[in-house]
């Protein structure tokens, strides 16, 4: 597995077509495109990793998968009355389906579906409350008291938060959201500002693989079944409207985010984080995914067969 990374991380690194680093988000536009980490947790404790997988970045939309688990385990499956489980097709942060559906969200990890999965966590508190709970959740799942929110991050967005405002303002004349759009939009923005490197998110993923356990600490995340449902989500909506794309190269679940990290999940195998800052015109890793291909080539890890 180590020569494997260090093979994948060489050929990356000498990678002349990196993609574009997200720019909407003023901050991110700064990150350096040159950098790519990878790190493989396995269910016995160990993790191998290669190249840039120690450094924090801002994972962004894969931080929707440890929201929606919180969700979960708050409202249990009362929490699909607001939020849809179809992939969308539709780019990450479009309004269109919405008129369509009564501005129910499709899935998730859409942006207007994240928006929903924090207004359900927020039922009865601040944001601020809010904010802790899922900061103590992630620091849980990924046994790791060091995770941290960037707060610049989130200031940056917020700057730019009007395609979001209107998602969350749209569900809001639905009937849809229970507290100010303000308050949400600003508690999802905190969320989306997580910072992890490969390392941690990889162990953070480790549930995942182990129907439900994080196999280092033994504690159980969720039910077996639910990691399961997790996973299938992330196989059918992790990348947005680059969703098909991904199952047909990868074919792992995976969940990406415009940091450029993807949480892929092999289950009984591994969690892998990628990160590599370009993106692909979808939003997605450029770097990253052909790593995780070239990751699967090599494994047989895919969930389709070897
Ligand atoms: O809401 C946004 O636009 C960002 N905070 C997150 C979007 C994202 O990561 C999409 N992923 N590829």
């Amino acid at each position: 597995m180590q020569d494997l990374l260090n093979d994948i991380a060489g050929k990356m690194k000498l990678a002349t077509e990196r993609g574009q680093v997200a720019n909407y988000i003023p901050q991110l536009a700064h990150v350096d495109p040159q950098q790519f980490g990878i790190a493989v947790a396995t269910p016995d404790g160990q993790v191998f990793t290669a190249g840039d997988a120690h450094e924090p970045f801002s994972i962004q939309s894969i931080s929707k998968v440890f929201a929606l688990t919180l969700a979960l385990g708050k409202q249990g499956d009362s929490l699909w009355q607001y939020v849809g489980r179809e992939p969308s097709g539709d780019p990450f942060n479009s309004i269109v389906q919405l008129e369509h559906e009564s501005g129910k969200p499709r899935n998730p990890f859409i942006n207007a579906g994240a928006i929903a999965v924090v207004d359900a966590i927020m039922m009865g508190h601040e944001p601020k409350e809010v904010l802790a709970e899922l900061l103590n959740f992630v620091r849980f799942v990924a046994n790791d008291d060091s995770l941290y929110f960037d707060h610049e991050v989130a200031a940056s967005e917020l700057e730019h938060k009007h395609r979001n405002a209107s998602l969350a303002h749209f569900m809001k004349a639905f009937g849809r959201l229970h507290h100010e759009v303000d308050k949400v939009i600003g508690t999802y923005f905190h969320q989306c500002a997580l910072a992890m490197s490969c390392v941690q998110l990889a162990q953070a993923g480790l549930f995942l693989v182990a129907d439900g356990v994080n196999p280092v600490t033994g504690t159980r995340v969720v039910s077996a079944q639910r990691a399961r449902r997790i996973n299938s989500l992330m196989m059918m909506c992790g990348h947005y409207d680059g969703s098909g794309e991904f199952a047909f190269r990868v074919g792992l679940p995976g969940k990406s985010g415009v940091g450029g990290g993807i949480l892929a999940i092999a289950p009984a195998r591994a969690s892998i984080a990628v990160w590599s800052p370009g993106l692909d015109k979808i939003g997605n890793s450029l770097l990253g995914t052909r790593a995780l291909e070239m990751l699967v080539q090599e494994t047989g890890w895919s969930v389709f067969g070897h």
